[in-house]
């Protein structure tokens, strides 16, 4: 593509992205780990970021929720430039990195740690909810949290485990676990960095069933994980990264036939 036509085709699709991320840099030491990288999220989408180890995913990943700064290069989310924000000022804006806020609390129970997210995630703002009220404005506050909560743990279907420690649930249910207390933070866009990992067949096809009923919701998703068979048949597009770089991006179709893609996965050479 020559500059002129990405010019054009970014400029095509600056009204409707939700994500848009201009030549991001940042390098640790001698090792530039994003160098460069642009891309633009349409809202709705469940668009797969691949690229073999050490590409930049993860650091991608890191410097748009802010838990990097970048060395260069702008994050503009929902029409906001948030580049420099911190964590969860991201994150009241809408753009929640999973597996990343704040662990569960294994000795609470599961409908408790649903409950406490927002405070965990957002800061203080909705904590007095969910503290014993004296007042019937923090009661009635108190109970629409609980009753959101609690369909949010039907919506994972782990509802039945509501009353569990959290630290008794598998590998599994904390992944749902995990899932519903994002979105109890009331996300636009949710960062996913291998949420599949160590997940059963099983429940594995839940989470996935669950994240395409958001996206028809509405919800966005990035999504980092490592099984292409995931990825091809669940993404839509698919943005390649290798060695700090944007490779390719595209439908699944395109990227599976896509000779530079391939050779970055066997290590191969990759012309520039
Ligand atoms: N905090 C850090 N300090 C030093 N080097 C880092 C740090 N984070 C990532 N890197 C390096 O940046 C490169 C990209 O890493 P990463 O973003 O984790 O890749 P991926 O997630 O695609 O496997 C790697 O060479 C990695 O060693
Ligand atoms: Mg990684």
């Amino acid at each position: 593509m020559t500059a002129q036509q990405s010019r054009t085709a970014d400029a095509d699709s600056e009204t409707d992205a939700i994500l848009s991320v201009q030549d991001l840099r940042k390098s640790f030491g001698g090792i530039t780990a994003v160098d460069g990288v642009s891309f633009e999220i349409e809202p709705g989408s469940i668009t797969g970021l691949i690229g073999p180890n050490g590409a930049g995913k993860s650091t991608t990943f890191n410097l748009i929720s802010g838990a990097y700064t970048p060395d260069s290069g702008t994050i503009v989310f929902d029409g906001t430039d948030i580049t420099g924000y911190r964590p969860d000022r991201v994150a009241t804006r809408g753009l929640v990195r999973s597996f990343q806020i704040a662990r569960e609390l294994p000795e609470m129970s599961v409908l408790e740690n649903v409950m406490l997210a927002p405070q965990h995630q957002l800061g203080e703002t909705l904590y007095r909810s969910v503290l014993p009220g004296f007042r019937s404005g923090v009661e009635t506050q108190e109970r629409e949290l609980r009753e959101r909560a609690w369909e949010t743990l039907e919506f994972f279907e782990i509802d039945h485990l509501a009353t569990e420690n959290a630290g008794n649930l598998s590998g599994g249910q904390r992944k749902l676990l995990e899932m519903a207390r994002v979105l109890m933070t009331d996300p636009e866009m949710i960062l996913l960095d291998e949420p599949l990992a160590g997940v059963n067949p099983t429940l594995e096809q839940k989470l996935i069933e669950r994240l395409h009923e958001l996206k028809a919701d509405g919800y966005t998703f990035l999504f980092v994980e490592h099984d292409m068979d995931i990825v091809m048949n669940n993404c839509d597009p698919i943005i390649v990264m290798h060695q700090g770089q944007k490779l390719a991006e595209g439908a699944p179709e395109t990227i599976k036939e896509d000779d530079r893609v391939l050779e970055a996965y066997l290590g191969g050479e990759v012309e520039q």
